[in-house]
């Protein structure tokens, strides 16, 4: 007897104070800044409307007024940061060859044509433009728009280049940053704590690990966005039809937590992307 309620005291404290704290979090926590709001975020620049990662996708983005560009860096040989998504060069340029392997001046153009990868049989045409952008050639074009970095190569090179170049054009307030592996986040948080970083994805399971057990009002956290691909992405992938019950259920059932999230966090960058991200 004596024991259930102490028992079922501390558990009630527990709760209580759990709730509280969920409830208040400045209890506790110092307030993040909030420099930027970002409602509308082009992924790729708009990956649909133009060719993906090129200064006309992000131009046109910017003048259709989006909030924020996200975008997606990598390093040539001759040590440039580019802007282009991945590694290697066949899907993009029909080449075979890594970024990594080449110098700025020798990468090849964009395809005339580039698959949505995001998006089922979904096309882009572009038009003049099939340049692999610098970083560079972005932050000076836009100095007020806010982007999102994702790193895609775990290189300390990069990581550092990119975050002086942020330095530099003074947009730590304008620069989300990060990779959905936790090592290349941990790594631009060592490098540089004034850019804010995203929740990777073991860090984003954890978060949710800590809410459901009560716990995450008490764990102080360094990152300030989260990037998670939209559920509703698998169902564009795919044919609905062709779904199997468990795999519609799952996706109902991120729908209902994100949205959850997104109703009791300010902080969050809700995106979709392709499935080879
Ligand atoms: C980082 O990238 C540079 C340039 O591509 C390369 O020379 C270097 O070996 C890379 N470092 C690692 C650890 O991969
Ligand atoms: C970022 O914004 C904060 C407050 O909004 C300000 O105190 C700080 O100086 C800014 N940092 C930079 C690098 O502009
Ligand atoms: C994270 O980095 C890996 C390489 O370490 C890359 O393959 C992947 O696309 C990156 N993911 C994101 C979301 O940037």
């Amino acid at each position: 007897m004596c024991a259930a309620v102490y028992v079922l005291s501390t558990v009630t404290g527990y709760v209580l104070t759990s709730a509280l704290l969920l409830k208040c979090p400045n209890l506790l926590h110092r307030r993040k800044r909030e420099t930027f709001l970002s409602r509308h975020i082009s992924h790729r620049g708009g990956a649909g409307e133009n060719l993906e990662n090129t200064m006309t996708a992000f131009k046109h983005a910017v003048d259709l007024g989006t909030d924020m560009l996200e975008l997606d860096c990598h390093l040539t040989k001759d040590e440039q940061v580019v802007v282009s998504h991945d590694t290697n060069l066949q899907r993009v340029c029909g080449v075979e060859a890594d970024i990594s392997s080449m110098t700025y001046a020798e990468l090849p153009p964009y395809l005339c044509k580039l698959g949505v990868t995001f998006q089922k049989e979904c096309f882009c045409e572009g038009g003049e433009d099939k340049r692999i952008p610098l970083l560079r050639d972005v932050f000076d074009a836009f100095p007020n728009t806010p982007i999102n970095i994702d790193i895609k190569v775990n290189n300390n090179t990069l990581i550092k280049k990119v975050s002086e170049l942020v330095v530099k054009y003074d947009r730590e307030n304008l620069t989300v940053w990060g990779n959905s592996s936790n090592q290349i986040v941990k790594k631009c948080y060592k490098e540089n704590p004034q850019i804010p970083v995203l929740f990777s994805l073991p860090r984003v399971l954890q978060l949710l690990g800590l809410f459901y057990t009560g716990l995450l009002p008490f764990v102080p956290l360094k990152e300030q966005f989260l990037e998670i691909p939209m559920p509703s992405i698998i169902t564009k992938l795919q044919d609905p039809s062709r779904l199997t019950r468990s795999q519609r259920f799952v996706a109902w059932l991120l729908v209902y937590v994100l949205s959850f999230y997104q109703e009791h966090f300010g902080f969050f960058v809700l995106k979709g992307y392709s499935a080879q991200n």
